[in-house]
């Protein structure tokens, strides 16, 4: 019999849904242990909590109030997806609570805010607590994972993740919350996108020591969706760079998370050279890996390969065909869902606490790196 575990989702938008249709098609994965199964739903804006009860005759409690959720002991694990500057008033009352959490990222809108969610987390009761962070579960960026853990780079010469988005290059886009330092924070584009892209070199064990960003600020005022503008005041694209090692072996990484890339729409690339080998994937071309294996005085030949739907955790889908952004978020909750029941999620696992506080260190050094122009450290935490 396949375990059944009982969610709240705390936070109804964009992210709330995604979750609650990986749930609502469970059936597409072959092997699972466990099943969520959606019970309750909190947001404040009470409209679109009818979109779950009317696909979901599971949601038995609709409310405003997240702390009615952690009063429902039939609930045994939340997922929380709310506006950056609300992670540290609900994360520690939830991780009190004693129900597991996948909390969105960035884990906190500023590493103060982190800080107070890792207290929580040393204070409590232990459950199994993780970041969402979906990309690295698309099957190409697990090849490059598998090849990187392989040793088959040789001594790395460098090291990008970028994610890219571009709706941002239109300045008559209305001003939402992602845009607003007072909910967003002060890291603007970094703390939206910084944990995509620190969530694979972290695993790797590669923290830059320093750290240099260079920070862009492009559109300074944006429609308010009254007939107005407003001011927009946060980065638009950062780029950073730091060396990772020490001496002969160091070497750079880039991490890119642009809000103004033009043309791009929501592209999350890693890429990894290396003197033996290289190799890398971009959801640009969701289908395919590149890698290139170099024997000193061989042939420097790129290979192509399309791989499809060879997920982390088999699927219906056959192999030949296309994996999509859906099926990431999906591959994450059954990660997520199989450590809940003891499992190992099939060899990676969805990003940690201790990542997403190593990834707070990064982007707070970057941020004086670039308001201050200087290389600054980083420092993380013990
Ligand atoms: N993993 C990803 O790829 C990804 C993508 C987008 C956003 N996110 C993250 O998801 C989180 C939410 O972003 P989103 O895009 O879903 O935003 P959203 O604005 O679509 O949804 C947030 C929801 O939270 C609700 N909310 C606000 N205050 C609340 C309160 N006190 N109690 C209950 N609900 C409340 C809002 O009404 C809104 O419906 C953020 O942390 C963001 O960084 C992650």
């Amino acid at each position: 019999m396949m375990r059944v575990i009982r969610f709240g989702i705390i936070g109804c938008g964009l992210m709330g849904r995604e979750f609650a249709s990986a749930a609502a098609r469970w059936m597409h994965l072959t092997d699972m242990k466990a099943r969520p199964e959606i019970v309750a739903v909190c947001d404040t804006n009470a409209a679109l909590m009818d979109w779950y009860s009317d696909h979901l005759p599971s949601v038995a409690q609709k409310t405003a109030d997240y702390r009615e959720l952690l009063a429902n002991p039939e609930i045994a694990a939340i997922y929380c997806a709310v506006p950056h500057v609300l992670h540290a008033d609900m994360y520690p009352e939830i991780i009190a609570s004693g129900k597991a959490l996948l909390g969105e990222k960035p884990f906190g809108m500023d590493r103060a805010q982190n800080a107070t969610i890792m207290a929580a987390l040393k204070e409590g009761p232990g459950q199994l607590v993780r970041c969402s962070s979906e990309m690295p579960f698309y099957p190409g960026a697990q090849r490059v994972i598998d090849f990187i853990k392989s040793g088959a780079l040789g001594d790395i010469l460098e090291v990008e993740c970028a994610f890219l988005h571009s709706s941002d290059i239109n300045p008559d886009k209305v001003i939402n919350w992602k845009r607003m330092v007072d909910v967003n924070g002060a890291y603007g584009c970094m703390g939206d996108l910084g944990m995509h892209v620190c969530h694979v070199p972290l695993r790797m064990g590669w923290r830059p020591k320093t750290v240099n960003a260079n920070l862009v600020k492009r559109v300074t005022t944006r429609p308010d969706g009254k007939g107005g503008r407003v001011p927009c005041e946060t980065w638009d694209n950062a780029t950073i760079t730091g060396m990772v090692g020490e001496g002969p072996d160091a070497f750079p990484l880039v991490l890119k998370t642009w809000r103004i890339a033009p043309g791009e729409s929501n592209t999350w690339s890693i890429r990894v050279l290396g003197m033996r080998g290289s190799a890398e994937f971009s959801t640009k071309n969701p289908r395919q890996w590149r890698f290139m294996r170099y024997e000193p005085g061989g042939a420097q030949a790129w290979q192509v390969e399309d791989l499809g739907y060879q997920s982390l955790f088999p699927a219906i889908t056959g192999g030949i065909f296309e994996f999509g952004f859906a099926d990431a978020i999906q591959q994450m909750w059954a990660a997520f869902v199989d450590e809940l029941v003891g499992g190992d999620a099939n060899g990676f696992h969805c990003a940690t606490p201790d990542e997403a506080a190593a990834h707070h260190a990064i982007l707070t050094a970057a941020l004086i790196s670039g308001v201050e122009g200087r290389v600054t450290e980083v420092e993380y935490p013990q």
